[in-house]
């Protein structure tokens, strides 16, 4: 019995695939298209794991993101993988994409990330790359909360400062969104946060990754940010928690 309203065609007809870097696809949905979702399509689509999550989110906005989240990715699971959804679970982490639980299991991992922006969802998987992902909308008009000071390191400071005027929110959100993606690809294959590590990665130069940007209608700037999975990292704190452990989550 599928367990989702949303027909896998319905689906096909919503959300925009694009294959990007050498093992990339990235699958976007704008949330506005969707008929609005009951309380049965949610718990649908929602692991037991997520309930007590959805149900400590505030705002209406976020809860929608977060079920839809879920919804795409298992959607583009299903469809990269051929089989139906209802063989996919998405099982809550703290701090980390929902763990992909398949049965029968999956052959091979895949890597993914989510995010989202107001009424836009993004999910990017890969085979073989760990994946980190991030969307924005470069809106001159919104007062940045973080200077570029603050945010960025001395080298990518000077990027940025060499662009032209009009160039520059861009060229900020580009950045931003370079970090963010960085940030959930480390925090993925680190089960945890660790922010010295981050600061240390300077996302115009480090080889380690790679990053693609793209730009798509309505402003939106989406970041992937891929490396190899044996990439190993120094660090210099241990994680604080078991990524593994999906009940972590309700021991905060
Ligand atoms: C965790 C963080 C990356 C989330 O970013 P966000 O803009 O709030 O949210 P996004 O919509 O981009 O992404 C949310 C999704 O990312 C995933 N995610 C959350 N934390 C994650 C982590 N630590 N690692 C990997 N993925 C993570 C989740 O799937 C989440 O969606 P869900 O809650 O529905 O499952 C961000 O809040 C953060 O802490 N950044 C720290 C880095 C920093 O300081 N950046 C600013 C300077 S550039």
């Amino acid at each position: 019995m599928p367990d989702t309203p949303f027909s896998p065609e319905m689906l096909d007809s919503l959300v925009q695939k694009q294959d990007i870097l050498p093992d990339c696809s990235l699958w976007l949905l704008d949330i506005r298209k969707l008929p609005v979702l009951m309380p049965e399509d949610i718990v649908g689509i929602l692991h037991e794991s997520s309930v007590i999550r959805y149900s400590e989110l505030s705002r209406k906005q976020r809860r929608i993101q977060f079920v839809v989240g879920r919804l795409l990715a298992k959607y583009a699971v299903s469809r990269l993988q051929d089989r139906p959804i209802h063989g996919l679970a998405l099982i809550e982490r703290r701090s980390n994409v929902p763990q992909l639980r398949a049965m029968p299991p999956l052959a091979a991992p895949l890597y993914y990330s989510l995010a989202y922006r107001y009424d836009h969802a993004v999910c990017a998987i890969s085979r073989s790359r760990l994946t980190g992902l991030d969307i924005e909308v470069v809106d001159k008009e919104r007062e940045i909360a973080t200077p570029a000071e603050t945010a960025f390191n001395a080298h990518e400071n000077a990027w940025l400062s060499a662009l032209p005027s009009d160039e520059w929110h861009r060229g900020y959100y580009e950045l931003w969104t370079r970090k963010e993606a960085c940030y959930k690809l480390l925090s993925s294959k680190h089960g945890g946060i660790h922010d010295d590590l981050f600061w240390q990665t300077d996302c115009l130069a480090d080889n380690r990754f790679e990053w693609k940007t793209l730009r798509q209608p309505e402003d939106l700037l989406i970041t992937v940010c891929q490396a190899d999975p044996t990439v190993e990292f120094t660090l210099t704190q241990a994680p604080s928690y078991n990524p593994d452990n999906a009940f972590d989550i309700f021991r905060r």
